[in-house]
Parts: C-alpha cells; structure tokens; sequence
C-alpha cells in the first residue's frame, strides 16, 4: 500500500531529499549556537539517521574535534541529552579545514562525499565568502545535483543582493537555493498566516475600511553582546527590518494563497512587496543607544543604527491608506516581538455619556516571541448604571496552540531544506523587492538620535505615528 504524502512531501514535488549534509563555518558562532542543537532535535527525532554531516572551516581540526565542539554546543544549549541520540550524530560527524579559496579544500570534500548524489551545503560564512565557495563547489563537481542554503543577510543593498544572486544562479538553479530567514520557521509567526485564513471572523475586516493601522515591533533588551564587527556593517534596518519584520508584514497583509505549495505562498507575499512604497526617509527615525560607541569594536564616532522606527505604506485595494509601523531596537525596556491591528473606531458612540472618553479601538494583538498568543482588545459594558463601555482582553491560554515541545526555527529548516520544501524560505524576487522597499533610507538616512537602555528608543519616534494614536508597546507597557 502506497504511504499517505506529508506535506512536506507534497510541496517539495518530486525533488529527491538531500543525502549529505556540509556545513561551511562549522566552527562558527551559528553552528554552536543555533545549529548544532538543531541537529540533535533532528536526529532525536530519527529524521537524519544515515545522513552524513560534514563541517568545513578554516581552524586545523579533526573529526573527533568537531565531534566534541558538537556535543558542547548541544550542552551549551540547555539540551539534556541523551546519550544514544548524541552517539548517533556525532557518529555521523565529520570535518575537513580548508581555505576556502583553495581548491584542494573542495577535492578534501569531495573525497569524504564520494556517493552522495544530493549533497546540500549550508553556508554559514559571511557573505563575502559565498562567490568562493559556490564556485570552489563548482569545479570541484559538486554543485550538480546539489542545494545551497544561505544565511541572511542576503547582500548588503539592492546591487549586492542582485549580484550575490548573479553568482549563485551561476552555479545552482533558483529552486535549489534556500534563503534562510529564520522568523519563517517560528511557529508564531507561520500562526499568522493560519490565523488569517482559518477564521471566517476575519476575512470581511481585513482591509483599509476596517484597519486603521498596523504595528510590528520587534524589541530586545540586550544589546549587541560580542556581534560588534558584524553589527557595524549592518545595523537595525539590515539586520531584521529588511528580512525578518518585512516578511512578517507580508505574512498579515498577502491575499489568501491558491494552494500551500511554496510558489503559491510565494507569489502572495512577493506581491505586498512589489506594492510597498519605498520608505519615505522623512517616516524613519534611526536611533542609537547611549554606550553604543563604547563596545567592543564599535567606532567611537559610529552612526550606526541600533533602533529604528518606520513608516510603511502598501498601495494595493486591500491597503492603500493604512499605515504598518515597524519598529525594532536593542537594548530596549524589555524583549518582545508583536503585531498590534488596530481597528477603527465605531462612527457613532451610542453609549458614551456627554464629555466621557471614546470607545477604545478594538486591538488584535500578536504576541511572536518570547512567548506565543493572541489576544483582541474588544469593548465590554462597564459595571454600572450607565451604558459606559471598557476595553477587555480576551487571551488565548498557554496550551491554546497544543502541548509539547515547538521545534526551534533551525531545526525545522534544515529539515525543510533536506526535503526541498521551500516554503519558508525567502525568494530571489522576495528579497529584491525588501531591499527596493528600505534602500531610501540606506541611501539617505538622517543622523542617528541617542536614547537610554532599557527605554523604548527614541521620543523622536514618536512623530513616526500619525494623528493621535501612539506606539503601543509589548504587553501595555
Ligand atoms: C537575528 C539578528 O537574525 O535575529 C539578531 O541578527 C537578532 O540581531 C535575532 O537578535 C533575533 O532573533 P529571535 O529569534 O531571538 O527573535
């Protein structure tokens, strides 16, 4: 009897599953901290058994070396591990160090990939060192067949994403590139999309005669830790507005899809972007945390963005008019990321009583991270002789989306990659028009203004926000 198709299975087509793994920057801070971790879960769960995994890079170690540096990573993680499981990975682990600009480094692979006719190579290497190895792969006769996944950021403007592009369609077709942005694989941000289209309730609402704005914020309340060299080049709107809070705004404002396969959902969200105005710098405020120009690494006269606040605008049917705030920052007063909808007030104030307040607008809050739920904000009668109203919130519980373990981003893509399922996955279209969406602002950006750590960024970015609504910060604060 023929077994029933996952849908991993179904939006994968008929692309064979990887059959190598090949880590590029094994001995980087990615690897230790986010993907060895996520092998283990994998192969916890029995879904790499046999796949052999090998990590590149250019310190002089061994198989046992990596073995090991595995295993502390996994420990590192909080993960208490069993035994059997991290025998079975680390069994599966090997290493091979090599410049990357050396030929010999990619002979050195293919020998230890003899047999292997779909190899995928993760590159967890800065960008700058992809044109090497795509191309080291390339004549070393391992680019045939086999898949590349990519670490953002995917270039550093539009030029550079266009030609980093260029130089990986040289060599690996588009549907074997896989675009990581690892806010696609959370589960409370794929519970947007899911939210939207299971609920009948939403759908009449769901537009610019109903939603008067949307907020993403994106908080933390740490700074750049020991990221300097890498956060100098790039910056806040580099960093996550580009990539990670710009697909989330794809994902509350795309049309339905007309399937769940990864073109279809692909299509939709690329359509928001190709309608997205460019960023109007005079809706950017650019912040920067008092004390950033004395870390580690930081120049001392740095203009770099630590925090920054946006004005979007999508001029489509659906959403001409209604303004998507975003906004993110380090070292903010606390670390949470949400998507406030707010909707218009009702016309007429049937039961406000003479010189009291408005009725609150109803909110639907999304609540991504650290935690998940969803709540709405919707007025109820106040207590009382009069016909006053008051805002509640109605909440989802902390088992509302199931029991369990939820499998980090990591793990869920590398999975995804290894079965060709692209879905959560950035496209080459995609991520050109992000890039088309912020280039104002990196072109002509205004100074950066100071703000205190642990404040929510900047007063400045208070003027982002028309008429008299305000940021509405994570959890009422
Ligand atoms: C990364 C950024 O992509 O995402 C970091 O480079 C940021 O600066 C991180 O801290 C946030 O991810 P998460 O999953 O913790 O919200």
């Amino acid at each position: 009897m023929e077994s029933a198709q996952t849908s991993q299975q179904l939006a994968s087509g008929s692309r064979p599953r990887a059959d190598a793994l090949v880590l590029f920057g094994a001995t980087g801070d990615l690897a230790h901290k986010k993907l060895f971790p996520a092998l283990y879960y994998l192969a916890q769960r029995g879904v790499i058994d046999g796949l052999p995994i090998i990590g590149v890079a250019t310190s002089q170690l061994g198989d046992d070396d990596i073995r090991n540096r595995a295993r502390e990573s996994i420990a590192a993680a909080g993960i208490d591990a069993d035994e059997a499981v991290l025998s079975r990975l680390t069994g599966a682990l090997g290493y091979v160090s090599g410049n990357y600009r050396d030929g010999q480094t990619f002979e050195r692979l293919a020998e230890r990939l003899k047999g292997a006719e779909h190899p995928m190579f993760y590159l967890a290497i800065p960008p700058t060192l992809f044109d090497d190895v795509a191309s080291g792969l390339a004549d070393a006769g391992l680019a045939t067949g086999a898949r590349v996944v990519i670490e953002k950021p995917f270039g550093r403007d539009l030029p550079s994403a266009r030609e980093l592009n260029e130089v990986l369609h040289r060599y690996f077709p588009e549907e074997e590139i896989f675009r990581i942005d690892h806010y696609l694989g959370k589960e409370a941000v794929e519970n947007l999309l899911v939210f939207r289209f299971a609920n009948t309730l939403l759908e009449p609402v769901w537009n610019r005669r109903y939603v008067s704005s949307f907020q993403i914020t994106m908080a933390e309340s740490f700074g750049i830790g020991s990221r300097a060299r890498f956060y100098e080049e790039a910056g806040a709107i580099r960093d996550v507005v580009q990539n990670h809070l710009l697909q989330v705004v794809t994902l509350v404002a795309m049309e339905p899809p007309v399937g769940v396969d990864a073109e279809a959902l692909r299509d939709e969200q690329s359509k928001v972007l190709k309608a997205m105005d460019p960023v109007d710098p005079a809706h950017v405020v650019r912040g920067q945390y008092r004390g950033y120009r004395d870390e580690e690494g930081v120049a001392p006269d740095s203009d770099v963005e630590t925090f920054a606040a946006l004005r979007l605008g999508i001029e489509s049917w659906r959403w001409a008019g209604v303004p998507f705030y975003v906004r993110a920052g380090k070292n903010l007063a606390k670390s949470a990321t949400e998507v406030v909808v707010e909707f218009k007030q009702p016309p007429r104030l049937l039961f406000a009583a003479p010189g009291s307040a408005r009725p609150h607008p109803n909110h639907l809050r999304f609540c991504l991270g650290p935690d998940e739920a969803v709540s709405f904000t919707l007025d109820v009668k106040a207590l009382g002789e009069q016909l006053l109203s008051r805002p509640a919130d109605f909440s989802t519980t902390a088992d509302a989306f199931g029991t369990g373990r939820a499998a980090d981003p990591y793990e869920r893509l590398i999975d995804d990659a290894l079965a060709a399922d692209a879905r959560r996955f950035a496209r080459e279209d995609a991520v050109e028009q992000a890039w088309r969406v912020v280039e104002p602002v990196l072109e002509h950006p205004e100074p950066v203004v100071a703000y205190e750590p642990g404040s929510w960024g900047p007063p400045e970015a208070d003027r982002i926000i028309e008429g008299d609504d305000c940021w509405h910060s994570p959890s009422g604060d």
